[in-house]
């Protein structure tokens, strides 16, 4: 079943979901940042609140708790993958288990269903894109950084392999594809995203794809097997014309 952008909030209707898709929200435990009155008006417009990473600015879990606690606005299902800054402190495990504990299905690997649509998510690597991919070889720790980013694009393979249904919203941090982080600086693409992931994308029938963590890059793109690729950080401009982009599955 084809995802489409949709400039309105669309009326749940024909089975059809609408998702609110957010990236890069970046708390801070000075609390500078609110974001409760955004889950308030996100719980009117939409069925599911999608978050893809970089919850926190450092990973600290003060900043996880309060996000959990602005997170109570939010009346409609919470649906996250972990973004890189979510690991700066070292304290991962407990960022997740704060975010967890407030209701949030964060997925690394994992799939939820809502309302017969699967929602699958990993995080993602990096790596670069196309033909300039870093390729495995040389100093050990060139290929270890090879091998987290082929482990990514397997997780999600794993994932993919388990689901039934035909509506399939993929949420990963960095970006499967090129198109959609131009208009950040082009010497830190390879740091933004891998093409590994699009290639598996490409091997199963996914409706769309979101990530972030590129602030400065392009809302939309496609995986070279046609693919709908949103990137969904809070900075970019949107057709919802709100820090969030409406799609619907
Ligand atoms: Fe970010
Ligand atoms: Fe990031």
């Amino acid at each position: 079943m084809p995802a489409t952008e949709e400039s309105k909030p669309a009326s749940r209707g024909n089975g059809r979901l609408r998702v609110a898709a957010i990236a890069d929200l970046h708390v801070k435990e000075d609390g500078s940042v609110s974001y409760r009155a955004l889950f308030h008006e996100i719980s009117r417009a939409a069925d599911v609140l999608v978050i893809a990473g970089d919850l926190t600015d450092l990973g600290k879990p003060r900043e996880a708790e309060l996000l959990a606690e602005e997170l109570h606005a939010c009346t409609i299902p919470v649906v996250a993958v972990l973004g890189n800054h979510d690991y700066e402190c070292g304290a991962v495990e407990q960022v997740g288990a704060i975010l967890r504990q407030a209701g949030v299905h964060l997925l690394d690997g994992q799939t939820i269903d809502i309302d017969g649509a699967t929602f699958v998510g990993v995080k993602g690597f990096i790596g670069g894109f196309g033909s300039l991919m870093l390729g495995s070889f040389g100093e050990p720790t060139i290929k270890a950084m090879v091998a987290e980013s082929v482990a990514e694009a397997m997780r999600l393979e794993t994932a993919l392999q388990r689901i039934d249904g035909d509506r399939i919203f993929i949420v990963l941090h960095y970006s499967p594809i090129a198109e959609t982080v131009a208009g950040e600086p082009a010497e830190i693409f390879p740091f933004l995203g891998s093409s590994r992931l699009a290639e598996t994308i490409d091997r199963f029938r996914a409706s769309l794809v979101v990530h972030g963590h590129a602030h400065r890059g392009t809302y939309e793109g496609h995986t070279p097997g046609g693919i709908p690729v949103y990137n969904v950080a809070s900075h970019i401009e949107k057709p919802s014309g709100r820090p969030y982009a409406l799609l619907s599955i």
